[in-house]
Parts: structure tokens; sequence; C-alpha cells
């Protein structure tokens, strides 16, 4: 059975504030921690044993998961004293598999959201005889990402994290975060350093003659990295239009967890989540958002494409859209905050502060 490593150590910090108290695959998408999503498609894939190797308030994860029985898998965690990187992460994990030098390992970057085909990227990789198989898609700009150029038969011919130069940009084809290394390529990674897999594992690996094997594909994809897309991510979950077995309720136009207080002339739309504990007044529309535990949205508000952290207030009124409001603020009556605004936790916005249009 192919165990998986699980890289969930990053600091999050374009998805801040959201990212201040949580871990990056600790807020909820569609009403759980992300990480539920990732997990509960790994297991449906058949794997059992994830080692979750964690840096960054990496106390957070093992009293909400536990040994993952609750999954039906077995869980591990491994806290670096000090971020080892991606590929130190994974090196710092081996002594936990239990996987022979030629077994396949899975692993998976901890903020995609994807439709991969888990099994058919281990067949690629025993059918490849590969060392390392990736996991590719094609992004219309890929410059935010690992470039990954394959030849005719899909071998990996370069691996290029975050081009800076225009002749760089060799292809579309990026790096969508999943691997499979054969144990024995793990164990090659040094030991006790930070090591990145992008900057220095692949291009090494390639430098050495060594078959690294890319899986194209045109399933769901999506990084979480920022607040539009970790809004856009949980909405596609609670529209079904991005597969996960972890959905907390059917899916639909809207997801509204148990003891959540939904005014009955609320309009929730466009797989907007409401969390439980959250109160949403009368009148209020929401689109295409996320409202995390305990929020209250007042009356009248209108929300779109926007993520409420936990507990924030959000006054009678006030517009908001694509903006991502901090656990515990509090956004008075009649203010209009919009394009990609950050409001910090626990910040306070008076009545009608805010306004992006001159009307009031
Ligand atoms: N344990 C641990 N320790 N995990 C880490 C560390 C670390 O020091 N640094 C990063 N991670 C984890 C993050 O939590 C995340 O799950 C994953 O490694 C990737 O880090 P990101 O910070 O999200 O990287 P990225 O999005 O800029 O780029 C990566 O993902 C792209 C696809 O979304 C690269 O792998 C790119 O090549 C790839 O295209
Ligand atoms: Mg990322």
């Amino acid at each position: 059975m192919t165990e998986a490593i699980l890289l969930v150590g990053g600091k999050g910090t374009r998805l801040r504030p959201l990212t201040v108290h949580t871990p990056k695959p600790m807020v909820p998408a569609a009403g759980v921690p992300f990480l539920t999503h990732q997990l509960a498609r790994a297991r449906a894939a058949g794997v059992e044993h994830i080692v979750l190797a964690t840096s960054y308030l990496a106390e957070v994860f093992e009293p909400y998961f536990g040994d993952g029985s609750a999954l039906g898998l077995h869980l591990e965690y491994v806290t670096e004293q000090e971020p080892l990187g991606t590929g130190g992460a994974i090196r710092n994990v081996a002594p936990r598999l239990h996987s022979a030098p030629d077994d396949p390992v899975l692993i998976f970057n901890g903020d995609i959201l994807t439709g991969l085909d888990i099994a058919a990227l281990v067949g690629t990789h025993r059918t490849s005889g590969a060392d390392v198989s990736l996991h590719l898609t094609r992004v219309e700009d890929p410059r935010a990402f690992g470039l990954v150029p394959t030849d005719d038969t899909g071998r990996v011919t370069a691996f290029l994290e975050k081009p800076q130069t225009p002749e760089e940009i060799v292809t579309d084809q990026i790096n969508a975060g999943a691997y499979v290394f054969n144990r024995s390529v793990i164990d090659t990674i040094p030991a006790g350093r930070p090591v990145s897999v992008e900057r220095e594992t692949f291009p090494g690996l390639l430098a050495d003659g060594a078959h690294l094997q890319g899986m194209v594909d045109s399933t769901y994809w999506l990084d979480l990295g920022t607040p539009q897309a970790f809004v856009r991510g949980s909405a596609d979950l609670v529209l079904g239009r991005a597969p996960s077995p972890a959905v907390p309720g059917r899916c639909g136009d809207r997801l509204i967890l148990e003891t959540a207080e939904v005014a009955t002339d609320a309009k929730l739309t466009g797989g907007t989540v409401v969390g439980p504990r959250t109160v949403i007044g009368a009148g209020a529309e929401i689109d295409g958002s996320a409202v995390l535990d305990g929020a209250v949205i007042a009356p009248g508000a209108r929300i779109r494409d926007s993520l409420i952290g936990a507990g924030a207030h959000i006054g009678a009124r006030t517009v908001l859209d694509g903006a991502v409001i901090g656990d515990g603020a509090r956004i008075g009556p009649d203010n209009e905050l919009r394009d990609g605004i950050r409001i910090w936790c626990d910040a306070d916005i008076p009545a009608g502060a805010v306004r992006f249009s001159s009307d009031q």
C-alpha cells in the first residue's frame, strides 16, 4: 500500500491575515480545514499511512486530526525545529516511512485543490519506470510556479522554479505539487539542512541523469495560496466543481453548517459556505464567499467573492467584494471594501469610514 507525505509547514504569507492564527492547511474551505479534503482524497485513492511534515503553527494539526482514524487513516506528525524547505521536510520525515527502497511514495503540497487521479499518477510512475513522477498542469501565466517542460514521451527535460526572465518561459506546463518518489530517492536528499525540492533536488536529479516523468492532465487544479484563490476553491468545493469526499453536506449553491442562523430572506449563492455559529441577518446577500465560524453578517450586507474570518462582524448594508476580513475584525455599517483589500485580525473600522464609490 502506497504511503504519503503531506507538506504543511509553509508560513502561508500570501494568505495573511487568514494565516495569522491558523496555518494555511487548517483554514476552513467548504466548512472543514482544507487539509481534510486532501486527506480524504488520498484515503479514497487507497492511501492509509500519511506523514504530515509540519513547521509553522505545527501544534494545531494533531489536536484536530489525532491518529487519523476518524478518516480511516494512520497519521503521523513530524515537526521541524527550523523550517527545512520542501526537500528538507521530505527528507526529515523519511525515518517514519515503511516503504522499501524501490517502493513509490506519494508527496503532496498542502495547498492544492485538484481532481488528480492519484492512482493514475502511481500507475504512470510504475509503467514508465521513473525515479520520480510529477503531476503537471497547464496554466495561462506560469511565472508563479515551477515550469516543467517534457519531451514527447512525457520525460521531464528541465525544472525551472519561478522563472524570472521571458526566455525561461519555455512551456505552460507547471509542477502541480503532487509527486511519486521512489523511496531510495528520498534517502538521497541531504539531511539536517534546508533543501528546496524545486530549486535543488529536481535540477540536481536531472543533471545526474535521473528519470523524471511528467503526467499532464486537464482536471480541476488550483493552488490556494492567495485569498482570492482560497475563496474560489472553497466555492468550487461547495458547488461540486472540485471533487472532495469531505464536503460536510450535499453540494450545491450553498452550504450551511449546523448551528448557523440564517435569516429566511438572506440570499446565499455561488457556492457560499456559512460556518458553525454564524449569524446571517435579514436581506443579506452573500455570493461565492466563505463565512467562517461565529462570524456575524448584519442585515442588508452584500458580500461577493470574500472571506470573512472567524468571529468577525460585518455591519448592516456594508458591501464587500474581493475582500478578506481577518478573525475578530469589526467592520461597521455602510462601508464598502473591494478589490483584494485585507483587513487585519481584530481591526475595527467605524461606520461609513471606507468607501470606493461617492454615494452613501
Ligand atoms: N514542512 C515544511 N517545511 N513545509 C513547507 C516548507 C517548509 O520549510 N516550505 C513550504 N512548505 C510547504 C507549504 O506548506 C506548501 O504546502 C508546499 O510546501 C509548497 O509551498 P508553497 O509556499 O505553497 O510553494 P508555491 O506555491 O510558491 O510553489 C510550489 O507549488 C507550486 C504549485 O502550486 C512549488 O512546488 C512550485 O513548483 C509549484 O508549481
Ligand atoms: Mg502554494
